[in-house]
């Protein structure tokens, strides 16, 4: 006949091992969205943004490991052609998003020339 204590010991034992498995879920589901097949074509410009950058660059575009890309920030002042190039072929330790088509790239751009311009 087990104890009360040791049921509830048990209990403790299949939560850590619970929260272990959403934990490692959690980081498979990361990556996955970040490796994920390309966003479909007819995404919008926030669509493709949320998805691919806001990871790096905030969800506000406000910069977290990657430098900010929104009002006031450098990129608001680079052409259009320097950031293509950037997505395109990746900069420093951004990685490259080569296989966007080049809509998929002009509408991040102009999504993120739409957040510089402010509110
Ligand atoms: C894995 C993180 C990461 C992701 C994802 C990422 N970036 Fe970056 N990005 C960076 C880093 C880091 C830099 C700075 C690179 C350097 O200058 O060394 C950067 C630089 C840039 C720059 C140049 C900014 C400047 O001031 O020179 C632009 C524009 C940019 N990213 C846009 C994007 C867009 C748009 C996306 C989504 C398609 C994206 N990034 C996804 C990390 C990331």
């Amino acid at each position: 006949m087990r104890r009360l204590s040791d049921l509830r010991a048990s209990s403790d034992r299949t939560a850590g091992t619970g929260r272990r498995w959403i934990v490692a879920l959690t980081v498979l589901v990361g990556l996955m969205a970040a490796c994920s097949s390309p966003p479909p074509e007819t995404a919008t410009g926030p669509e493709l943004y949320s998805q691919l950058c806001s990871s790096c660059h905030g969800a506000g575009l406000e910069g977290d490991v990657g430098p900010p890309l929104g009002v006031g920030s450098p990129s608001a002042a680079l052409p259009d052609s320097y950031l293509a190039t950037s997505i395109r072929r990746g900069i420093g330790t951004m990685p490259s998003f080569d296989h966007l088509s080049e809509d998929q790239v002009g509408r991040l751009i102009t999504f993120l020339r739409d957040v510089q311009a402010g509110p």
